[in-house]
């Protein structure tokens, strides 16, 4: 008797992690996906005797993919659901791992890559939505959150995979079979998403906003506990009613502030520098002297400090709230950037300033511009639409990510490292700005009680 109405009231714990975990399991794949690459490359480059154009396409194919990905996925996933487009990004991702482990010519390559690029776009969008879609208001930024830690673990596990391989053969054979192994190596936790998905429920809302009340209901209490259950489910119906799902809503005057909000914070998430970062800082630890072992180095470090700074936003972010999180993961990314520039405008880059102001960098963007955004464009468009205004945000992810590929080098050539880092600060003194004018604060409400508060 005891356990019927503890089920009936209380949030179900352990259903609602196993469902956070299979999705997230999509940013895992995006991490894995995204980071690979440079273990690879050099070897595909020796392989293929690529020119330093036709490198750029092998290692740049599976970002227009992500482009793509993310422009379609949002409408498919609002008409035909967020589960079943879910399970076709596990096909396309284990596809794409073994189309990419076995090609003989670049172009079967590249078109394996993007094929897996479409994967990620979709799945990047998807995940978090989803994940937003089925939690409890109060713990929504938090299992959000955990879609980003899969992000920094996949990038994490495929550093460590891909140093494994490079690091116990030969030259000759990582040329020969190394990067098959790395590329291929993603099939494993592609085909355990899809298999873990077949076991989740379709996401409420999607279900509530196509009539399908009982199913919806069904899953809103199984997470929620019965009365909570009910609570949500009639909230949701009462605000499906003034919803239209069309794209003209979105630009309406109430809600056209929460579309500029999501494009804003997803395009800034990227342009203040995050993965120039990632990117140069074997380069700059070199500098420092860490050259013996500086790949396994930077990974351990970055590695352990991006992922452990992700815990304080999964700590914090339903409890003290995304706005504060936010403001002072910013505050401690421009003083961290105007630190980087001033020790390349000093001459100091050997000092051990840097390696303090590069991790003070990652330690304040993992705690707050790393999760946060994924958080809010996820929760702050109504139910129908979610899916094509998410759409919309996670494209200017995926050009942000476009530009910062396409531009660091121009810009640290032309510039200098000072400048560039005093670029990305710039950037986020201009966000920093904004956020405090126009971010609302969003945590424990519903998603029902944010769409409200747009009309008022
Ligand atoms: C965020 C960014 C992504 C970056 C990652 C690193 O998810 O959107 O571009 O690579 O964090 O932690």
């Amino acid at each position: 008797m005891k356990s019927t109405n503890t089920s009936v009231q209380k949030i179900n714990k352990r259903y609602i992690y196993i469902v956070t975990i299979t999705a997230a399991l999509g940013g895992l794949l995006f991490g894995y996906d995204t980071a690979v690459i440079a273990g690879a490359i050099g070897f595909l480059q020796t392989k293929f005797q690529l020119s330093a154009a036709m490198t750029g396409w092998a290692a740049s194919s599976a970002i227009w993919g992500c482009v793509f990905g993310a422009m379609v996925a949002g409408y498919v996933s609002d008409r035909y659901g967020r589960k079943k487009v879910l399970l076709i990004t596990a096909i396309l991702f284990s596809i794409s791992a073994i189309g990419s482990a076995i090609p003989n010519t670049l172009t079967q390559f590249v078109i394996a890559r993007f094929i897996g690029g479409v994967g990620v776009g979709a799945a990047s969008m998807l995940s978090p939505l989803y994940i937003s879609e089925i939690a409890p208001a109060k713990k929504r930024g938090m299992l959000v959150t955990l879609y980003q830690l899969a992000i920094v673990l996949g990038i994490n596990v495929v550093y460590f995979i891909n140093l494994k391989i490079a690091g116990s053969s030969t030259e000759a054979w990582n040329v020969e079979m190394g990067w098959r192994y790395m590329l291929g190596s993603e099939v494993i936790p592609a085909a355990l998403f899809f298999f873990m998905l077949l076991f989740v429920p379709e996401s409420p809302r999607w279900l509530a906003s196509k009539g399908r009340t009982s199913e919806a209901a069904k899953v809103l209490n199984k997470v929620n506990g019965q009365i909570e259950g009910e609570k949500v489910l009639n909230q949701i119906k009462e605000t499906l009613k003034f919803e239209k799902g069309t794209f003209k809503e979105l630009l309406s005057s109430s809600l056209r502030p929460a579309l500029i909000l999501g494009l804003v914070l997803a395009l800034f998430s990227q342009i203040t520098g995050i993965n120039a970062i990632i990117y140069y800082a074997p380069e700059i630890f070199k500098n420092i002297g860490f050259n013996t072992d500086s790949a396994l180095f930077q990974t351990v470090i970055i590695g352990a400090v991006n992922t452990l700074f992700t815990f304080v936003a999964i700590l914090f972010i339903d409890k003290i709230g995304r706005r504060k999180l936010l403001i002072w993961g910013l505050i401690g990314m421009i003083a961290s950037l105007f630190g980087v520039g001033c020790v390349f405008y000093f001459n100091q880059s050997s000092s051990v300033f840097t390696l303090i102001f590069i991790l003070g960098f990652i330690a304040s963007f993992a705690s707050s511009l790393g999760p946060i955004p994924w958080v809010i464009i996820s929760e702050i468009f109504p139910t129908k639409t979610r899916g094509i205004a998410m759409s919309c945000a996670t494209l200017m992810v995926w050009l942000g990510v476009v530009g910062i590929t396409q531009f660091t080098p121009v810009m640290l050539e032309h510039l200098g490292g000072a400048f560039t880092f005093w670029v990305f600060m710039l950037n986020a003194i201009f966000l920093l700005g904004f956020i405090y004018k126009k971010l609302p604060e969003t945590s424990g409400k519903t998603l029902e009680d944010i769409e409200e508060s747009w009309k008022k």
